[in-house]
């Protein structure tokens, strides 16, 4: 059997790592500033993580969701201590997809309606809904075409405005991420942000706050909507949650009550889910990780700046955007096959940084000294 050939690979197979080192299987050894899209929060083969995880493994890797499982309310309450909601309550799921798709369906449930804002630039995952809710017409297959989904533009109080003025008792949520990934690190302002909480409010709409990029940490606090400092109904999390280990979830406020068999999956939550992302919390409290974010990334993106080449440099903490006129578009590439540098893209010409929250000082100016020499490659 041979694989469904959809993911345009780099010729290069990673057999080790540590942090933010990795090894490809001839000894070469790359800085990691893409994490895997993402998902490395605390580093490659953390210690605690790895202790955690193997414990849990010795002990039992999976049993569903039909009998208690403690792990699942322990990371409940860590959650809801680091993340600063400690009265919302927790659903487990698999991927940000999932968490997505959860969520909408929960919105929807919960005031009884159909129709879902969502953005230009947005993207929210390659499940039925999520993908509706995606602005990229070509992965939308015909059969997840639906009109329930209105795209208004990002940033646009007064499209907003209309749009509930015309059918706010129609919309069941507003999903958003506080900042766009793969729409290119773009950041949704404050004013942006407080304008749907308010409509959200006035027309009994649920705020889905798509941080499953941009959460858990990334930016220095720990949903990036935070910034606004506005509350979500829903905040959606994958990625860094696991630092690698399959995990999704969705952070649901208590006005949302749950009734027994409304939301359910076979694996989300099992024991060797929770060991991961309780691990993960563990080291991000620990070691300060959201504090090493927002300096180091306050570092990275002063000294991008700097740079004349660079058109802009957008973003926060560790997430960080560097758009480059069309003629830089080798950038990418030089960095990863003749510096050893992995990054991540987003279109036309944008390179996103998405790092491990425990970056060092050194390895930022690692990076900034190979991006200056590729600048001139
Ligand atoms: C903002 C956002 N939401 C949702 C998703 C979908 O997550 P997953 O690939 O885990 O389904 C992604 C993935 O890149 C994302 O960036």
């Amino acid at each position: 059997m041979n694989l469904f050939d959809v993911y345009p690979l780099n010729n290069i197979e990673i057999v080790k790592a540590a942090g933010s080192t990795v090894w490809d299987a001839t000894g070469q050894e790359y800085l990691d500033l893409y994490g895997g899209h993402a998902v490395i929060s605390i580093g490659h083969t953390h210690p605690h993580y790895v202790k955690r995880l193997t414990d849990q493994l010795n002990k039992v890797g999976f049993y569903s969701n039909s009998v208690k499982i403690p792990l699942q309310v322990a990371l409940a309450k860590k959650l809801g201590e680091v993340s600063g909601k400690i009265e919302n309550q927790l659903f487990l799921c698999n991927s940000g997809a999932e968490a997505n798709e959860n969520a909408l369906k929960l919105a929807s449930f919960y005031n009884n309606r159909k129709k879902v804002i969502a953005f230009k630039g947005a993207f929210h995952g390659r499940t039925s809904l999520a993908v509706s809710a995606t602005d990229n017409p070509k992965i939308i297959a015909p059969v997840n075409e639906t009109d329930n989904i209105i795209f208004l533009p990002f940033n646009h109080v007064a499209s907003l405005e209309a749009a509930f003025a015309s059918s706010g008792e129609e919309i069941a949520a507003v999903i958003i991420e506080g900042i766009q990934g793969v729409g290119g690190i773009q950041e949704a302002s404050v004013e942006f942000l407080r304008s749907i909480r308010a409509l959200c409010d006035k027309y009994n709409t649920v705020f889905i706050a798509d941080s499953v990029q941009c959460g858990y940490g990334r930016t220095g606090l720990f949903y990036s909507h935070d910034y606004a400092g506005i509350e979500a109904d829903i905040y959606t999390m994958a990625k860094g949650m696991g630092n690698g280990f399959p995990i999704g979830g969705i952070s649901i406020s208590l006005k949302l009550k749950p009734w027994h068999g409304m939301l359910g999956t076979t694996f989300g939550g099992n024991h060797l889910a929770c060991a991961a992302a309780l691990a993960v919390l563990e080291v991000m409290e620990q070691d300060n990780l959201m504090a090493n974010a927002a300096t180091v990334g306050s570092y990275l993106i002063s000294e991008l700046k700097q740079f004349k080449e660079v058109k802009e440099v957008r973003g926060r903490g560790l997430m960080i955007g560097i758009d480059l006129p069309s003629e830089l578009s080798n950038v990418k590439k030089n960095l990863l096959f003749k510096h050893h540098i992995f990054t991540g893209e987003a279109k036309p010409n944008v390179i996103r940084l998405l790092p491990a929250l425990n970056l060092k000082k050194e390895q930022a100016d690692q990076f900034l000294e190979k991006f200056a020499l590729t600048l001139k490659d």
